[in-house]
């Protein structure tokens, strides 16, 4: 049977990057998968996070989630934290995964920068709690931005190591789905460099929180080159913020990028930033106010995760104890 996991962390605004990245892939998604989604709460800790904020930010990116399309009641949303299968699983994981495998991280080198001395055990172990989360519920496919790709395959080495290690076929190797023309939006700012929401900079990205102003303000001043669009896809080659532009538009108003440049090739940026900004703000701005209408009930958003993590629970409890048992722990 196919089952769908996948997480997003709730630290700071969810950006345009994650809704064309992965969140409006879940949502195509769900009509054809069994699908698990969760606010991974545990994994935004490992790095400081203020709790009253947290809490506010778990919160808001499920609003989000929901007001950008993602069904509760068709599938199961909730926040790590509630389900214990996933601590229980990346503990087993951390004695699975070698210390080698995880030195290789590109994202935890990126984070810990020259600090590594200093930075939590548990930034270095986030890929085992990914891997947990996705396997406590023996996921087949994971929808996802082009940047969880190492994870991912981590994770698959994980599976392959916990099956051969205890001798079981336990485990599914799951794969990838990495969907769309935005698999990696790039910052607004600097071609070169992911969306991100650790940006220093505001205006290196989108918020789906953005009012129309500002999203006009940040595409307006977004990094472009001096030429107009090119007229093909190969002409964007060597151009990385013209690339990252196209790529957003052909994503938002589902063409591929092919077909934008056949409607836009040989415009100006500031034409073509108009017209970007005029999709951006019809496809985000329904979402906002969606989004500010869930967050003024608190209590509702707090219901529809406790009965996600309770059907959450339903799945992964069971997984977890047979792990349990093929690795000999005792349950009296
Ligand atoms: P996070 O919270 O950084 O991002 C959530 C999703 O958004 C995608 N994404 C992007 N896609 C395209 N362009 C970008 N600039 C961009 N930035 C982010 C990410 O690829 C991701 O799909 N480790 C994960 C969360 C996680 C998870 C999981 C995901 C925890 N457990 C299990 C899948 C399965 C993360 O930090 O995502």
């Amino acid at each position: 049977m196919n089952r769908i996991f996948s997480g997003v962390q709730p630290t700071g605004n969810l950006h345009l990057g994650n809704y064309l990245g992965a969140i409006r892939n879940w949502v195509s998604l769900q009509n054809e998968y069994e699908c698990v989604f969760c606010v991974v709460d545990q994994h935004a800790i490992t790095v400081w996070q203020d709790p009253p904020q947290l809490r506010h930010a778990i919160r808001e990116v499920t609003a989000g989630l929901i007001a950008a399309g993602v069904d509760p009641k068709k599938n199961i949303l909730f926040n790590q934290s509630m389900v214990p299968a996933h601590a229980q699983l990346a503990w087993v994981f951390n004695c699975v995964a070698r210390m080698g495998w995880l030195n290789r991280m590109t994202q935890f080198k990126e984070k810990a920068g020259k600090n590594r001395e200093n930075v939590s055990v548990g930034l270095f172990a986030y890929p085992n709690l990914m891997a947990a989360d996705i396997l406590a519920y023996k996921a087949t496919h994971v929808p996802v931005g082009e940047d969880q790709k190492q994870h991912l395959e981590l994770t698959r080495d994980i599976a392959q190591k916990f099956n051969a290690d205890y001798g079981v076929d336990f485990f599914p190797l799951t794969e990838p789905l990495i969907l769309g023309e935005a698999t990696r939006v790039m910052s607004l700012r600097d071609g070169s460099k992911k969306m991100s929401k650790s940006d220093e900079s505001d205006f290196a990205r989108i918020n789906m929180t953005d009012t129309a102003d500002t999203i006009a303000q940040k595409l307006r001043k977004a990094k472009t080159d001096p030429e107009p669009l090119p007229e093909t896809v190969e002409g964007l080659e060597g151009r990385p913020e013209a690339a990252n532009l196209v790529g957003i538009y052909a994503a938002l108003a589902n063409l591929s990028r092919a077909e934008v440049l056949a409607r836009v090739g040989g415009q100006p940026f500031s034409t073509f930033k108009g017209e970007l900004t005029d999709l951006a703000v019809s496809v985000l701005q329904p979402i906002n106010t969606e989004m500010a209408r869930l967050l003024a009930d608190p209590a509702s958003i707090d219901a529809i995760l406790r009965e996600g993590a309770e059907r959450a629970d339903a799945i992964a409890r069971p997984i977890i104890t047979e792990v349990h048992e093929i690795v000999g722990l005792l349950r009296p």
